[in-house]
């Protein structure tokens, strides 16, 4: 019922109007080749079309619209959560394939009804509801006198009936919540660079590289656009951390325990709650410490989080994504408004418009790839 009580602040109608009768909204059905399934991609606007049944249960037709008016209908489309009765985005103006229709005593009509949502990955996940609401047109004249009348095509004597839901299934498509982002702290700034890599299945992303000490970190980006990979070479040798096991080793996940390969060592942390393994390799100045934790995402698939600690030597050597775009990254400057979620960021020579956001936990500016890697490109770091 709070779906209702919502419904009526946000799409009450009044004004002044001569016909008095009671608009039903009858059923709300998926149109073919939309069933119902919204594929959510984060941050996407995602299109809705259903067929909306309504019928005049009152005690008067409804006349072609009389001018001033031009219509007699306005619809609504909102995803309404179903448990809390939130709306996901505040009753969109649908359109309509028959806003005008005149409407008789007990005359039933359907009409097509399409709208564009917002729905962020948080609000799949949740029960949804499609719902639909038939109001009349209402329009603001201007009078003589300077003053404003409100004219609608009808008054409804029930409003409770003017909304219809149906279930929707919200799924979540591959890369929703998990494109690879990255994280980068500069030097000079508070806030840390943020950036989403896409990542294609197969590609493996430099990630870190030190030529001097001769070691690099990459990742591989598998059909999800997940990590699901991880490799850590050295001079003489190399450890693959996939979210099975450490390869050509008998280590798995959850079996604690250390492992030397070469100059890099392996070490499964021992937290029940949190499966990491730490990798480090590269001397002093020039160490290397990588973090992986097996995580996992929706449809219950495993993918890789990967953190690297900062390093102390930020020099010529250094190459990858996370090594360039810390070193270029000089500083950000907010927005002169303090309210503004905007500012603005310095990379090499250039000032680029940056966008507050939060990734893995953190606010951070977020800019697109190629700003944060600038002059570099994102295949500049595709290992082939
Ligand atoms: C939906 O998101 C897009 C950006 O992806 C934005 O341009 C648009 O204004 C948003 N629509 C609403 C109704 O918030
Ligand atoms: C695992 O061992 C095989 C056979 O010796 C070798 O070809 C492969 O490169 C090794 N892979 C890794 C990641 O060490
Ligand atoms: C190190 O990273 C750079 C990209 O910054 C790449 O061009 C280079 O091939 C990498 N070198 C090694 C040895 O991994």
């Amino acid at each position: 019922m709070t779906g209702l009580v919502f419904f009526f602040i946000a799409c009450i109608s009044f004004g002044s109007a001569t016909v008095l009768t009671d608009i039903e909204a009858v059923s709300l059905e998926a149109l073919p080749g939309f069933e119902a399934i919204l594929q959510v991609e984060r941050d996407q606007p995602v299109q809705i079309k259903v067929a909306l049944k309504i019928r005049n249960n009152g005690n008067a037709n409804i006349p072609p619209p009389i001018k001033p008016l031009e219509n007699n209908f306005a619809f609504r489309l909102d995803v309404v959560s179903k448990n809390e009765g939130s709306s996901v985005q505040s009753w969109q103006v649908s359109s309509s394939d028959d806003t005008v229709t005149s409407l008789n005593i007990n005359q039933v009509k359907t009409v097509t009804l399409g709208c564009t949502i917002n729905i962020s990955s948080a609000q799949c996940s949740k029960q949804l509801e499609i719902c639909g609401c038939i109001k009349s047109e209402r329009i603001n004249v201007p009078l003589k006198s300077g003053r404003r009348m409100l004219k609608s095509s009808f008054t409804d004597s029930n409003e409770e009936n003017d909304i219809i839901c149906m279930p929707l299934s919200c799924k979540s498509v591959p890369g929703a919540e998990g494109d690879p982002h990255f994280l980068v702290y500069g030097s000079l700034s508070k806030l840390p660079l943020c950036f989403d890599i896409i990542g294609r299945a197969g590609e493996e992303l430099i990630l870190l590289n030190d030529t001097k000490a001769g070691w690099s970190v990459s990742a591989h980006v598998l059909d999800d656009r997940y990590f699901h990979a991880v490799s850590v070479r050295s001079a003489n040798n190399v450890v693959m951390i996939t979210t099975d096991k450490v390869v050509n080793t008998s280590l798995t996940w959850g079996n604690f325990g250390g492992y030397v390969m070469g100059n890099i060592h392996l070490s499964m942390g021992k937290s029940k709650d949190e499966k990491s393994m730490m990798v480090t390799t590269g001397k002093s100045s020039r160490t290397m410490v990588v973090r992986v934790n097996l995580a996992k995402h929706f449809d219950k698939r495993e993918h890789l989080d990967i953190h690297i600690e900062e390093h102390d030597e930020m020099d010529e050597y250094i190459g990858g994504i996370l090594g360039e775009a810390k070193k270029n990254y000089l500083g950000s400057e907010n927005s002169v408004q303090f309210d503004q979620p905007y500012g603005a960021v310095f990379i090499k020579e250039k000032y680029f418009p940056a966008k507050l956001a939060t990734r893995g936990g953190s606010r951070c500016w977020l800019v697109a790839p190629s700003q944060a890697l600038y002059p570099f490109k994102v295949r500049d770091f595709i290992q082939y």
